[in-house]
């Protein structure tokens, strides 16, 4: 998924309930990180505002072109402690190590494969200092749901528009994975004035194959949780938040 035409509508859907559980890790790391998948900065801002340095490393020119605009209208010291790369996060090179690497809002489910997800997480166990934290979310997917779904929301822009997205899922579970459609439709006083799709897949990976796959990497995992209120990890839930340190 390039997020090519989704970029300029992410915020706008985007709010969550992982700023606090990702700050509160951030700032007793020492105050620098490292994202991947930074996206729109949607985290990465309230870091930097929280004195963090963050490089956000994101293989969307789309997504870094928003964020780039919204980090121009913060302060010269927020916008100091922001550093935007272009990247892959299975294949990149940052020449610097760092006590922190996190991965919010299920981006490590965009490495499809195996292949893939074990090349991420070597990249991030050769950025991390030792006994770093790395710490990322995927979304779980309970065998009860149904194999197709969608659902609508719609958003008012600042701008009087109307924003209505629509979210097809359908999962393939011989492969893993699960592939998106996301239609935007842009209104005013009614009219349809735009219309945008993107698509993309996702991967499906248990708590028990990412954990597996940490442990060979030389992760320890220190906590796992159902969701960013640190709750106990449950089979049912729709999140698995990860925990972890470079052994
Ligand atoms: C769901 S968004 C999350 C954005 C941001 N981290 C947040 O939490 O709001 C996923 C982001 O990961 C980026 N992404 C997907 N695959 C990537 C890859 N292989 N390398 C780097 N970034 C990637 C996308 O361009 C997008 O900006």
């Amino acid at each position: 998924m390039t997020y090519r035409m989704a970029a300029k509508f992410y915020d706008l859907f985007g709010s969550k309930n992982d700023l606090g559980f990702y700050k509160e890790l951030a700032v007793r790391s020492r105050g620098k990180a490292l994202e991947l998948g930074v996206g729109t900065a949607r985290v990465a801002i309230p870091l930097a505002r929280a004195g963090v340095t963050v490089v956000g490393l994101d293989n969307s020119v789309h997504m870094l072109r928003e964020a780039r605009e919204k980090l121009a209208k913060e302060s010269e010291d927020v916008r100091r402690r922001v550093i935007f790369r272009k990247g892959d996060m299975k294949d990149f090179e940052l020449k610097q190590l760092f006590p922190f690497i996190y991965v919010p809002s299920s981006t490590f489910d965009h490495n499809i494969t195996v292949k893939d997800q074990k090349r991420t997480l070597q990249c991030v166990y050769r950025h991390l200092e030792k006994a770093g934290v790395f710490a990322f979310d995927l979304e779980q997917v309970s065998p009860s749901k149904p194999e197709a779904s969608w659902w609508i929301d719609r958003k008012e822009t600042v701008g009087g528009k109307t924003v209505v997205r629509s979210i097809f899922t359908r999962r393939d579970r011989t492969k893993n994975k699960c592939s998106l459609n996301l239609f935007f439709e842009v209104y005013k006083n009614g009219k349809l004035l735009e219309r945008y799709h993107e698509f993309g897949d996702v991967a499906i990976i248990t708590k028990d194959e990412i954990v597996k796959m940490l442990e060979e990497t030389g992760f320890k995992v220190i906590s796992i949780y159902s969701s960013f209120d640190k709750s106990r990890y449950r089979k049912t839930s729709s999140k698995i938040v990860l925990v972890t340190e470079r052994e």
